[in-house]
């Protein structure tokens, strides 16, 4: 599940509240350690995800950043003029922290259970670094993209060689396997989709797998089931995540072969009952005989009852 180590689960609220905010328990390698180990003690998933956030990355940049209880991010909004003083930074130093829980999660963790390390696409973390905050549709960064495409370029590679680093930094400390979310991929026009979701992710891809040879990766496009086909062959990603929107049984068909993530409605797993026994069950019959990691199709919310995520574990693997 995506933010499996969320505000749903007490011991995690219990957790948080030792930190001193939401950044300060993602750079506490003991308490994030805990985080991440926390849903898999309690529900024995396959894999364990890093907890951090993708926003991570402009706080090592330079960019402050901050989470409001209640609001999300937010971030000092870039001003476009001075894109290039984000360039040079060494975020690997910055994040040592995090790259240190990675080490401590994979030690602890039990050895038949993955650990999934992460980054945002640049696209995404541009979209926040642009407007300071999630907004409906990301607008400020996509009239930045198209009122002035050199300087959003700029922007896109600096995002580029960042996040290439830091993953490249989180598999050498011990991830099995990275995942890079494109949350807003889908608000993007086709030349977009091509130019800032597709190509930053390739080369990312490209950097990674040249430094760790047979480097996994599984990319998540938000919104981008439609360009599933474009997608899978344009990144060369190992693996596609799904959002809930997108017809499995088209997805299958478009994906060449590669596994697919996906994609249960997590307001299923809120409402319960008919609503997430019909959901899983619709998912398992579509992709039966086809190579598929269950997963939500977006996060985990704080209201979701921590009863429904166990029935959930129950009806996935048919106990
Ligand atoms: O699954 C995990 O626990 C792993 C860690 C993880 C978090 N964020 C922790 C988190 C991961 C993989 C993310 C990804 C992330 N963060 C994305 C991409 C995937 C997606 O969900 O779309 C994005 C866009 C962000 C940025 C972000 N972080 C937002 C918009 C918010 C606020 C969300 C909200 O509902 O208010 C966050 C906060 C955040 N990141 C929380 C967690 C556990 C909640 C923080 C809290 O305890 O208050």
């Amino acid at each position: 599940m995506m933010r499996q180590a969320g505000r749903y689960l007490p011991e995690y609220r219990e957790t948080r509240s030792q930190a001193n905010g939401f950044l300060d328990l993602c750079y506490t390698p003991k308490l994030a350690t805990e985080v991440t180990l926390q849903p898999i003690r309690r529900f024995g998933f396959d894999a364990a995800i890093l907890f951090s956030d993708i926003l991570v990355i402009p706080d090592a940049l330079g960019q402050k950043v901050a989470f409001e209880e209640g609001h999300g991010p937010r971030l000092e909004p870039i001003d476009p003029a001075r894109i290039g003083e984000l360039a040079g930074k060494d975020v690997t130093a910055f994040l040592a922290p995090v790259l240190e829980t990675v080490e401590r999660v994979r030690t602890e963790l039990p050895q038949e259970t993955t650990l999934l390390g992460f980054c945002g696409a640049p696209w995404t973390v541009a979209t926040y670094m642009v407007a300071g905050t999630g907004t409906g549709d990301q607008g400020p960064a996509r009239r930045l993209s198209l009122g002035e495409p050199e300087r959003f370029q700029a922007l896109m590679d600096i995002l580029v060689d960042a996040s290439a680093r830091y993953l490249v930094a989180q598999l050498k400390a011990g991830a099995d396997a990275v995942q890079i979310f494109d949350t807003w991929a889908g608000v993007l026009d086709e030349e977009g989709f091509e130019r800032w979701a597709i190509e930053p992710v390739r080369v990312i891809i490209e950097k990674v797998r040249a430094e760790v040879p047979g480097a996994r990766v599984i990319a998540f496009p938000k919104g981008g089931g439609a360009r599933l086909t474009r997608y899978a062959e344009g990144t060369g990603a190992d693996a596609i995540g799904l959002d809930w929107s997108t017809p499995l049984e088209a997805a299958r068909k478009n994906a060449g072969g590669k596994p697919l993530q996906g994609n249960l409605d997590p307001m299923r797993l809120i409402v319960g009952g008919k609503a997430l026994e019909d959901g899983v069950r619709s998912i398992l019959e579509a992709m039966r005989g086809y190579p598929h990691i269950f997963n939500l199709g977006h996060g985990i919310t704080p209201d979701t009852p921590v009863e429904h995520v166990e029935t959930f574990v129950k009806l996935v693997r048919g106990k």
